[in-house]
């Protein structure tokens, strides 16, 4: 196992590196967007991450460099104002992230849980800096977007009513919001057979979709109005018969009433991603209606920050995984979680009834 992890560990900076190598030193220091990270300071964090998890915590070692504890914490250091800090850059940085997996690989593996939960920080990460490249245009040449699916999104599979084991089992690596597994129930309810595609999305703003006020709830009308949101260019632009992308929750919403439809609850949308009869799961993250909160008997690991500081009726549930989340990431049990208005993600959207 140990061999095995710091393979993974190896494969997964080589892809990190891969992702940014259309990219000169301008573009990864710059501030891409507002609301994003420099991607070399998603970079230095995601190296600042493995120093704290395995060389600190794990082998008690003191920090490689104390003095970026704060600059690379993203709690102290939010988006906002990272683009005015001193973080690593160029050759500094590449030896930063050398040293500290230098470092690392002599770490002691343990159960192997630290190691998972570092390969899948910079996993996560990289998904964060796809984001930012698409806000500013500059994805990596070989990024394909989502590979089209067989239906419009508007036919339905129905699931039946009846219990259903909700999150992750007992062993292995999971996030602490994923347990613990517990009992769920759903009454019957009906599930789009897969993401509502371009085309699909297109016919609904041809239609009123960002004009009709009754489609659209009090929040999401204001987000509209605020930020003159009028349509959505990557529907327009993206292959029509693939699932459409960059959706914000308020959208997904209003697409979904305009349909006689809802967001699917999380619960509903693990119990008929399991049951397995959904297409298209794994090719645009899916908005549900649930809030991010913690399952019964929620217990924080290995820090709070991860989760727990984030439960509320602020951020909303995505599920499934999307063309830029790596398979390591996307289990059936995975739970990511973002603000409504947000467009950035590689979020599409399933209905429900
Ligand atoms: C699970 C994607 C919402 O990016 O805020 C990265 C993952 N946590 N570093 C995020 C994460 C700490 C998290 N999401
Ligand atoms: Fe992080």
């Amino acid at each position: 196992m140990v061999a095995e992890l710091h393979g993974v560990m190896e494969e997964v900076r080589e892809r990190t590196f891969e992702l940014v190598s259309h990219l000169d030193e301008a573009q990864l220091t710059t501030v891409l967007a507002p609301i994003m990270s420099p991607l070399s300071w998603d970079l230095g964090h995601v190296a600042a991450y493995e120093d704290l998890w395995l060389n600190h915590r794990a082998a008690g070692r003191e920090l490689l460099r104390d003095d970026l504890a704060a600059l690379y914490d993203a709690f102290e250091t939010p988006r906002k104002v990272r683009g005015d800090l001193e973080f690593l850059r160029g050759a500094e940085l590449l030896e930063y992230m050398a040293a500290v997996r230098q470092r690392a690989l002599e770490a002691p593996v343990g159960d192997g849980d630290l190691h998972e939960l570092v390969i899948r920080h910079e996993l996560q990460h990289t998904e964060t800096m796809l984001q930012a490249m698409t806000l500013a245009g500059i994805l990596p040449p070989s990024f394909g977007g989502p590979a089209s699916v067989s239906g419009t999104g508007l036919e339905f599979v129905d699931v039946a009513e009846g219990a259903f084991e909700m999150g992750a089992g007992p062993s292995g690596f999971a996030y602490d919001n994923e347990r613990p597994r517990h009992g769920e129930w759903t009454d019957r309810f009906s599930i789009g057979r897969t993401p509502i595609t371009n085309a699909t999305w297109l016919a609904f703003a041809e239609g009123g979709g960002y004009e009709r006020r009754e489609w659209w709830s009090d929040e999401g009308w204001a987000w509209k109005q605020q930020y003159d949101i009028t349509h959505h260019a990557t529907a327009e632009a993206g292959d029509p018969d693939a699932p459409v992308v960059h959706v914000s929750w308020f959208e997904a919403d209003a697409f979904a009433r305009a349909h006689e439809a809802r967001l699917p609850t999380e619960v509903e949308w693990e119990k008929a991603a399991t049951w397995d009869q959904l297409e298209g799961v794994g090719e645009v993250w899916e908005w549900t209606v649930s809030y991010f909160t913690g399952y019964p008997g929620f217990i924080a690991y290995p820090y709070r920050e991860y989760s727990e500081v984030f439960f509320g009726d602020h951020y909303r549930v995505l599920r499934g995984g999307s063309c830029a989340t790596h398979p390591r990431v996307a289990s059936l049990q995975f739970r990511n979680w973002d603000l409504p208005e947000r467009r950035q993600l590689f979020a599409g959207v399933r209905i429900a009834r």
